[in-house]
């Protein structure tokens, strides 16, 4: 499809028309800005859309994915945790449809520019945590997290698997819905923390 020229119907509706990146001129990238800008507005909206996705496929557990999500959040709510620990309740296992084999590390890329470092973290090895409750059944060292053990974080995951994750497989528990989570996950993705961007501007490291 050809690009239209840019025209000037509302600030949303207009377009750029370079075809190569390298021909672009501030005001095309002040354009994208403004659309990048309403994009990312949306965003909660998408991840929410995407954790509804985890629906129907229980894994061979008691309830399915999206349940277990809701409930691991229910619980964490319950228990007087902040929003952001909520959220990242809600959203740790949200990799689980397109990244099966790395699933922790899609949500915790997902939500690193929006989150404390040890939010990150819990949500990035909760799956290796995770395996000391099940992976000596299937021949492996439930120990594994132990390698970790110098890491300072090592006992909030362990926590966050204890008291959230594990045990978040329970039909007869009272999840609450997700329109409940709705305003906390506006609130978290509201604005980055941190981003590759803001990473070069303050030179500072986002790694
Ligand atoms: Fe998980
Ligand atoms: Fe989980």
């Amino acid at each position: 499809m050809k690009y239209m020229k840019t025209v000037e119907k509302s600030s949303m509706t207009k377009q750029t028309s370079f075809t190569k990146m390298a021909s672009g001129t501030s005001a095309d990238y002040a354009i994208i800005a403004k659309h990048s800008a309403e994009f990312a507005s949306k965003l909660p909206d998408r991840i929410l859309a995407h954790l509804e996705l985890l629906k129907g496929d229980t894994g061979g557990f008691a309830i399915d994915r999206y349940e277990h999500s809701l409930q691991a959040a229910t619980r964490a709510f319950r228990d007087g945790r902040d929003d952001e620990y909520v959220v990242c309740a809600l959203l740790h296992d949200i990799g689980d449809t397109i990244a099966s084999a790395n699933h922790a590390d899609l949500a915790a890329t997902m939500l690193k520019p929006f989150v404390s470092e040890q939010n990150y973290w819990i949500v990035k090895h909760h799956g290796i945590f995770q395996g000391y409750y099940f992976f000596h059944h299937l021949g492996m060292d439930r120990n594994a997290r132990d390698k970790f053990k110098g890491n300072d974080n090592w006992h909030a995951c362990a926590e966050f698997c204890a008291k959230y994750d594990q045990n978040s497989f329970d039909p007869d528990y009272d999840n609450m819905e997700l329109n409940e989570f709705r305003d906390m996950v506006q609130s978290v993705f509201k604005n980055p923390k941190r981003s590759i961007a803001m990473a070069y501007q303050n030179d500072t490291d986002s790694s």
